[in-house]
């Protein structure tokens, strides 16, 4: 049995096991691992309902996997290597003895302020290092993460702590990000004041010492209560369908959904992933520069590289401080052999010139990858030239939240390359295109909706609190099709290039956002009537945020109201939502019954005035005129 592919013949092969008996495979690739208690059935499946199951029967704990496993092996081996925002500032690293130790003591700390098996615990944090060890605490003792990234608004974090009826936040007292010291307890405050009734604790981890408010009715010190606790943990004996963590995220209609992934398939799933796509060897050291709050940073900074045993870095910082040189400056500082960041990143990094990157010595790069949003040809080939000067295989990995792990990406020096097509599937992953009316597709160069017919055992278990919304939003559109919500192009040899979402999603720097959720803030600005947002294409973003409003009576300030339709977006969601273009409008294009053509809007926002279509059976033409001889020209 094969775990870590090798050659093209490997993979054939593994992937033609995969699908012949999926159910050996993925035993196959569980057997490594630390079982309380081995499974009774590999796997069973349902997508109607959905009902996916993966090693039921089994008990496990994923801690023990990525730490205890490792102490009597590996334990002085570095397993997490932290580099701060300020580029003098020493690293802080942590052996698997250390990380072990930390996260026995703060599982021992969770238990002491009540923590249970079951509860909700949310994460507001920076890249800090007590962040990862608070998700592995949480997993040693059976509690569900739930990470919100810190930059997220207080109202955002707010509906995500009610959502999940979360017992506890845990944050810092700020971030510090570039130039910027962010207060994030404040935040935190404000958000509890939303009406969070289920929270009791508010754990704060001073990381800067900044002044912040202290409320000793609920606010704990996370330093204070590490103090004395037991150095040891009994890992809690979780069942393999046992809720892991909850992520949030963003759908094309109403508020951000819970995605919920259990503890056995994802564990398996993030290993062996990670393992295959980033070629991982012993003496590596591996860098993915998300941030923890997205689901990249859970698979692929925490728990994927830790499973393996490997050196993962964390990087609190930005790219861009203290300039457009850091990321270089940290891979040569550091040897870093592998490096996995984001198509926006690369393309802001581009823009400056390629003075930055021509400095460094990168030549311990084996590795290169991407992830989060389509990566245009122009990027692909400066990271190709400039990052891995021709010689470094890239993985243009392509995945969900919901997916858990890739599962559509090159396998390095394995596979071949195409510049911006994510490629071949990994094992265990079934995909297919279909048309709109679900008819399946089955000849190459052709485009189509790309759907996943078989569970893979990273697959989403449901959406948290609402399993019927799982099941209309990813099970229903095709049957007993996993819809993925993008569209993709297959070319004559079967690789795929995923053109990007096809529903009212869009992805902002690699950030996904619902159009209905922008459009609702904005409606909350006072004087707006209606609005529509559409993405457009935007050089650095991808897709950038239009939006057209329609506002009440005749406006005597435009600056006034843009501004408070901004600040509107910011407080009810966060700044990374905030529109680039906002057009003031006298109506939006309508069908007769009512609904808004958003087909329409995405031609005129793109600048695409020409070809706007068939617009006679509108309820209102006249406006789609008004609309296009005021659009700004991009
Ligand atoms: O549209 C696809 C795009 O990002 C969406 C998933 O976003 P999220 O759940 O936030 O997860 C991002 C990180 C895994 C997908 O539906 N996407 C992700 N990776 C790629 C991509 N689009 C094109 N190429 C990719 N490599």
């Amino acid at each position: 049995m094969v775990t870590q592919m090798k050659t093209l013949d490997d993979y054939k092969n593994a992937y033609k096991a995969s699908v012949e008996n999926p159910e050996q495979f993925w035993a196959d690739q569980a057997d490594k691992f630390v079982w309380k208690k081995r499974w009774d059935k590999v796997l069973k499946w349902d997508f109607k309902g959905p009902d996916v199951r993966w090693f039921d029967g089994g008990k496990l704990n994923i801690t023990e996997n990525c730490l205890d496993r490792h102490v009597e092996v590996r334990g002085d081996k570095t397993a997490l290597i932290w580099v701060g925002n300020e580029p003098d500032a020493p690293n802080k690293t942590y052996t698997y003895k250390e990380l072990f130790l930390k996260v026995n003591k703060f599982a021992n700390a969770l238990k002491a302020q009540g923590v249970k098996k079951g509860d909700r615990v949310v994460f507001y944090m920076p890249m800090i290092p007590e962040l990862m060890i608070g998700m592995l605490a949480c997993a040693r003792i059976g509690a569900i993460h739930s990470i919100v990234f810190a930059g997220f608004s207080a109202q955002s974090l707010a509906d995500r702590i009610i959502d999940a009826e979360a017992k506890v936040v845990i944050c810092s007292d700020y971030n510090r990000r570039g130039a910027k010291n962010i207060p994030v307890k404040t935040v935190v405050d404000e958000a509890l004041a939303l009406g969070c009734k289920t929270i009791e604790k508010v754990i704060v981890y001073k990381s800067t010492g900044g002044d912040m408010v202290w409320n000793p009715d609920m606010d704990v010190d996370y330093c204070k209560i590490m103090d004395g606790v037991a150095e040891f943990c009994e890992p809690e004996a979780m069942e393999s369908e046992d809720p892991l963590f909850i992520l949030y995220t963003s759908g094309s209609t109403g508020k951000p959904k819970g995605v919920v992934h259990t503890t056995a398939g994802y564990m398996v799933f993030a290993a062996y992933t990670f393992k295959n796509v980033f070629q991982y060897q012993e003496n590596d050291i591996y860098w993915c520069t998300a941030d923890i709050g997205w689901v990249t940073g859970h698979s692929y900074i925490v728990y994927g590289p830790l499973l393996e045993g490997a050196t993962t870095m964390m990087f609190e910082g930005v790219p861009s401080y203290p300039d457009a040189g850091r990321f270089w400056d940290i891979i040569e500082k550091n040897k870093v052999t592998q490096f996995y960041t984001a198509p926006t990143a690369i393309r802001a990094l581009m823009a400056e010139g390629d003075e930055f990157v021509e400095k460094y010595d990168l030549s311990s790069l084996k590795v290169l990858g991407t992830v989060g949003e389509p990566i245009n040809e122009e990027a692909w080939m400066w990271y190709f030239e400039k990052v891995g000067k021709r010689a470094k295989p890239i993985v243009d990995t392509w995945w969900q939240t919901e997916t858990g792990g890739i599962l559509i990406t090159p396998l390095p020096l394995i596979t071949d390359m195409r510049p911006t097509f994510a490629s071949y599937p990994l094992p265990g992953v079934q995909p297919i295109l279909v048309d709109p009316a679900g008819n399946l597709i089955t000849e190459n160069g052709v485009e189509g909706l790309l759907c996943i017919k078989f569970p893979w055992p990273g697959i989403l278990r449901t959406t948290w609190g609402d399993h019927v919304r799982c099941r209309q939003t990813y099970f229903s559109a095709f049957p007993d099709l996993y819809f993925t919500g993008d569209g993709a192009r297959r070319d004559e040899d079967g690789r795929y290039r995923i053109i990007g979402r096809v529903d009212d999603v869009l992805n902002v720097s690699g950030h996904r956002i619902g159009t209905a959720e922008v459009e609702n803030a904005i409606n909350m600005a006072p004087g707006v009537v209606e609005s529509a947002v559409v993405g457009f294409p935007h050089d650095i973003k991808g897709q950038g945020i239009y939006a057209f409003v329609i506002a009440q009576g005749s406006v005597d300030n435009i600056d006034e109201l843009k501004k408070s339709i901004i600040n509107s977006v910011r407080v009810e969601i966060g700044p990374i939502a905030k529109p680039d273009i906002i057009q003031i409008v006298p109506g939006l294009p309508k069908t007769r019954s009512g609904k808004i053509m958003r087909r329409i809007l995405r031609k005129i926002a793109s600048g695409d005035m020409s070809n706007i279509g068939d617009i006679s059976t509108l309820l209102n033409p006249e406006v789609v005129e008004e609309i296009k001889k005021n659009a700004p020209t991009l």
